[in-house]
């Protein structure tokens, strides 16, 4: 039997290398991509703090789909943003607040939980109870808010219990976003995620970063810091490390790991000159040099700092085209103006994600080039490479459970 066009890319990728180029720029992979990852994993949407009342509502959008996240008298819930009479967008604000969920075509309502209420000159003899939104999974970790648009998702809790602790000694929960902000990338999703697993280009690409984070050493210099950052860590009543990133994870879509580095030069968080931008956060009585690392599913990474966190989300838009957003958070009770300075904030990692769009983008064009072939990864590049083989082994179907409870 003859290989399909994706199988002969997947034979084609060497060992230790990058992707073969086709991967960044075919369609068939792309819809691939969505249907076994994004589509079947869980995708964070946002914080509780960003719907603090009953009616209060957030978009998330990826590739096409819409889903409305929003808080009803029973609960978070996430409904799809397609009308069930002939398929409008109902909410076209990327964050509002509604009473009810008013179809703009034909004025159908729905309640804040997706129930139908109301469809003018609709024949009695139309069941209305099942002509509510569509609902799609959702599920919380320690304020973080995911959705799954899978009709049997992968079950969260697993993710909850080996994450929930690590993450809740930080307080995330009592946190808010105190700023989002959603880079444009016109590359392929996994140029933005390999570029986020390796720092072997942040001392060439991020000069500012490099002053204050460990991270941009070599391997050997890197395990050495890893100890002194833990226990820094045990010291502030921090877990230790967490690894079911990868391969590694329980579960396909559970992908998930939580580790310390420590900041250097007298820098004790992420900011222009290392000094604290904002209120300690969690239990924390003085600001320890500590960066914390964390991720959530194959696409959502977090860095917490001893006065905020910042989270990374990639979503593909299209095969060439993804948005990286970036969210500071802060303590709730912080004000703005008074407690933190906006531009402050973000600088360290806006200037940073800026260095990386340009970085990303350059990468794009470069494995567009007919005469790309992918070269060798290096030791500072573990990651990256363990993300690669994970992806070909998802794109591939393979069944991670086989590795449960490494
Ligand atoms: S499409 Fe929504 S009311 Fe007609
Ligand atoms: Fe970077």
């Amino acid at each position: 039997m003859s290989k399909s066009p994706v199988d002969a890319l997947v034979a084609a990728r060497k060992s230790g290398h990058g992707l073969p180029a086709g991967f960044y720029h075919d369609a068939e992979i792309f819809e691939r991509d969505l249907q076994q990852i994004f589509l079947a994993g869980w995708q964070y949407a946002g914080h509780v703090s960003q719907l603090p009342k009953i009616g209060d509502y957030l978009l998330f959008e990826m590739a096409g789909e819409s889903v409305i996240v929003v808080r009803s008298e029973a609960g978070y819930r996430a409904l799809l943003n397609v009308c069930r009479h002939r398929g409008s967008r109902i909410c076209q604000q990327q964050q509002g607040q509604a009473k009810r969920l008013v179809c703009p075509y034909h004025g159908w309502s729905y309640a804040l939980s997706g129930e139908l209420l109301a469809a003018a000159e609709l024949s009695d003899e139309v069941d209305r109870s099942r002509l509510g939104l569509k609902r799609v999974a959702l599920d919380e970790i320690e304020g973080l808010l995911f959705i799954n648009f899978a009709a049997k998702p992968s079950p969260f809790r697993i993710l909850r219990h080996r994450m929930g602790g690590a993450l809740k000694a930080h307080g995330l929960a009592d946190l808010k976003v105190a700023h989002s902000i959603d880079y444009s990338i016109n590359a392929n999703w996994k140029l933005a995620v390999e570029n986020y697993c390796e720092c072997y280009h942040c001392r060439p690409s991020h000069k500012a970063y490099s002053k204050g984070h460990q991270l941009a050493v070599p391997r050997d210099q890197w395990l050495e810091g890893q100890a002194q950052a833990n226990q820094l860590a045990k010291a502030s009543g921090f877990s230790q490390m967490v690894d079911g990133t990868w391969l590694n994870a329980p579960k396909a879509g559970l992908e998930c790991q939580y580790a310390h580095y420590p900041l250097v030069n007298g820098h004790v968080t992420g900011s222009e000159d290392g000094q604290p931008v904002a209120p300690l956060i969690g239990s924390l009585q003085a600001p320890v040099a500590l960066a914390t690392d964390f991720q959530l599913g194959p696409n959502l990474f977090g860095l917490i700092y001893s006065d905020h966190a910042v989270l990374y989300r990639f979503l593909p838009v299209s095969v060439a085209e993804t948005v990286c957003q970036v969210s500071w958070l802060v303590r709730a009770g912080a004000r703005e103006g008074q407690d933190y300075a906006l531009p402050k904030l973000i600088w360290l990692w806006d200037t940073t994600t800026r260095e990386d769009k340009t970085i990303i983008e350059q990468n794009q064009l470069g494995v567009s080039s007919r005469y790309y072939r992918p070269g060798p990864f290096t030791s500072m590049e573990v990651f990256a490479s363990r993300f690669v083989d994970w992806y070909l082994a998802r794109l591939d179907g393979q069944n991670h459970d086989v590795i449960a409870g490494r």
